[in-house]
């Protein structure tokens, strides 16, 4: 096994969004953040792009989901490539490094041949890279910051701190994992293996009449297949997943993006709250995309929350029984590297 390129700690994911303020509103909403710390990251305090900006806006739920919204200010801006391709959505993963994995860092990109796509000094002291790792990776980001130098990124200034006092619509008990549309499942965990130093991953396939009981999509009844796989390291969970025939939520984000950051995982609950969520949900504009049933072990669903969150997508699993990865034959290592 590899180690992996040095990138620290996963710290959060972050999600590029068309309008911040929209952003922090919807995603306090949904996941009951209390308090945002904008920042404004331009002029002299972003050296080589004082005229190409972006604001960050960074929250997390008491639960300890943190988000990092950012919104790129102009066509150059950092993370504005990602806007004119996606849109809105889940772009990369930030984690948290030391000056000394940084040098090593440095050293592996170089002996890979691998670039990077940005390379800021915020306030002139705080270093961050973006990896360009979405070719390798699936469209995935790797966003490295170095925290042992100028006190770290809480050190930094904040220009504006917004705050909400909403309950969240849906019980959040952590981030679980984060699902990464894939188009070929052996080649992605290969270069994921590779790269991200992940020890193994446990491949599950899906196919409507086998292991999976039904699926609908917007309500109609579909035929669905998928392969995925789960591992984790470093303190992220993935779940890779390559579609198959019929229809579903990876087919129809291939077909739109291609490869990338799919879903968000924070909930696991009884199928009566999920029920009795649905209200609220849809008065936010958040409705089921798809429904999965695996009988006698979950009801599994896909939000779209493109619009309260900003082009993000909702996994929640209701089991149907407290023992569910015991009636699938999972072990507890198995359930690790799902991300429980
Ligand atoms: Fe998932």
């Amino acid at each position: 096994m590899s180690d992996g390129l040095a990138l620290g700690d996963f710290h959060h994911v972050g999600v590029v969004v068309g309008d911040i303020d929209a952003a922090m509103r919807g995603n306090s909403r949904f996941f009951g953040i209390k308090k945002w710390q904008l920042r404004k990251f331009e002029g002299d305090r972003l050296p080589g792009f004082e005229d190409s900006g972006f604001l960050s806006a960074i929250g997390s739920s008491e639960s300890g989901v943190t988000l990092e919204l950012l919104e790129p200010l102009t066509a150059d801006s950092p993370h504005a490539t990602f806007r004119s391709w996606r849109g809105q959505g889940m772009s990369h993963t930030v984690s948290h490094c030391t000056s000394e994995q940084f040098s090593r860092l440095q050293k592996q990109l170089a002996d890979l041949g691998m670039g990077v796509v940005h390379s800021l000094n915020l306030h002139d002291k705080l270093r961050s890279v973006q990896i360009d790792s979405r070719p390798q990776l699936s469209g995935l980001g790797l966003e490295v910051q170095v925290i042992d130098e100028g006190g770290g990124f809480d050190a930094l200034p904040v220009d504006r701190v917004v705050e909400y006092d909403y309950s969240p619509l849906l019980p959040i008990d952590k981030l679980y994992h984060v699902g990464i549309v894939v188009n070929s499942r052996e080649r992605a965990t290969a270069s994921f293996r590779r790269l991200l130093g992940l020890p193994e991953f446990l491949p599950l396939d899906l196919a409507v009449g086998e292991s999976l009981s039904s699926v609908q999509l917007r309500g109609e009844s579909v035929d669905h297949a998928a392969r995925v796989a789960f591992s984790r390291a470093n303190g992220f969970c993935f779940e890779l997943m390559e579609p198959g025939a019929g229809k579903g939520a990876y087919q129809e984000f291939q077909s739109n993006y291609g490869e990338g950051m799919q879903h968000y995982f924070p909930t696991i609950c009884e199928q009566s709250v999920f029920d009795r969520s649905l209200a609220g949900l849809s008065k936010e504009g958040v409705e089921v995309l798809l429904e999965g049933v695996i009988d006698g072990v979950m009801n599994y669903y896909y939000l779209d929350a493109d619009n309260l969150l900003g082009g993000m997508t909702i996994e929640v699993i209701c089991p149907h029984d407290a023992d569910w990865m015991g009636v699938m034959g999972m072990t507890q290592e198995q359930g690790y590297l799902i991300g429980l």
